[in-house]
């Protein structure tokens, strides 16, 4: 029995957003109470789909990294590191590689949906097609059984549980019953589907979003601009929050005696669109004021954030090479 990990990577895609937040950083806090964890930023799967243009990665990475800092996660209890800066994570999507079947690439369903979302793009490679392997890789080099992913990435830990079944049957010690990788499961973060600025989900590609450490000024003028009930064109028009975006934001950061309030006051024109926003702005301000008090430090000094990773990336590449030495030795690799 190897010992019980939790495992996640996040592409370096830029600034994180409040539906981060509140969809996977706030899962990530819970579970570095209760498991050890890793955290790393999965930069070469960012090349996956930016190969033509990488020059934003590393920036990005450190960016990401201040806002897992700033969110909560705790380098003192989760390790935190960088894909690329542990090799071995390569070494073993390598081997992977020769017993993966093309046909279960192929197959992963988002490999047909990414190519055509991004139609823009050029995606038939080599690297996207083993975009899956890749993940499997980081995955299984550490062992680890609890994966939190949103419903996107299922098929992607469902792969790599097939993948180290199928490692196992080919190379595992049979009659022993040892097991050399461990199959993960997917710990489903709860579809937490955060509203934008717009009532659209939260999301960068729709232009909605309020970033997590984003300036008060910022914040307050996104809110006080965002659109509301058309039917409120005066201030006496009653209006339906059921029609109101602002309402999808009541409903995550107000109470219910506030909420009454908007209900009553919406409906009867008793309040106006400002005054119903400013407790949803107060509470925003309020949840990131601590976020980005604890990013001051690491901005202020940039030395500490590579302190933090350095100290990971050592301890990952320690469990990496582990796993990486029983891996080569069941595929008849062992050079002494
Ligand atoms: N594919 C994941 C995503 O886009 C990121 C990722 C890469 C990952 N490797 C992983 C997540 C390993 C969990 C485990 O969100
Ligand atoms: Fe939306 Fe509030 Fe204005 Fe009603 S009062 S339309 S819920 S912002």
């Amino acid at each position: 029995m190897y010992a019980q990990r939790v495992l996640s990577g996040m592409r370096p895609t830029g600034s994180l957003h409040l539906g981060h937040y509140h969809g996977v950083l706030k899962n990530w806090l819970r579970l570095q109470n209760e498991y050890p964890c890793l955290f790393f930023v999965a930069d070469w799967h960012a090349l996956t789909t930016q190969y033509d243009d990488p020059q934003g990665i590393v920036s990005s990475s450190w960016d990401m990294v201040i806002d897992w800092l700033a969110a909560g996660v705790d380098p003192a209890r989760a390790t935190l590191f960088i894909q690329s800066q542990v090799p071995e994570h390569a070494e073993l999507h390598l081997l992977l590689s020769m017993m993966a079947p093309l046909g279960w690439l192929e197959r992963v369903p988002t490999y047909k949906d990414q190519q055509e979302k991004l139609e823009n793009k050029d995606l038939s490679t080599y690297g996207f097609l083993g975009y899956p392997l890749l993940q499997s890789a980081d995955i299984l080099i550490y062992r680890a059984d609890k994966v939190p992913v949103g419903e996107d990435q299922v098929p992607h830990i469902e792969f790599s549980r097939e993948i180290a079944r199928r490692f196992n049957h080919l190379y595992g010690r049979k009659g022993t019953g040892k097991m050399i990788l461990v199959e993960p499961g997917a710990l489903l973060t709860e579809a937490s589907r955060m509203p934008g600025l717009d009532g659209q989900k939260m999301s960068k590609s729709y232009g909605n979003t309020i970033t997590l450490r984003e300036d008060e000024a910022s914040v307050t003028h996104k809110l006080r601009r965002m659109p509301t009930d058309p039917a409120r064109v005066r201030r006496s028009d009653p209006g339906d929050p059921g029609r109101c975006p602002v309402w999808q934001l009541h409903q995550v950061y107000t109470d219910e005696s506030c909420q009454a309030w908007v209900q009553q006051g919406c409906r009867s024109a008793g309040i106006g669109c400002l005054e119903c926003k400013q407790p949803v702005i107060d509470a925003i301000l309020s949840e990131q004021a601590p976020m980005r008090e604890r990013a001051q430090p690491y901005l202020d000094d940039a030395s500490l954030v590579r302190e933090i990773i350095n100290e990971g990336n050592k301890k990952a590449r320690h469990l990496a090479r582990e796993t990486m030495r029983d891996v080569r030795a069941a595929m008849g690799l062992d050079y002494g």
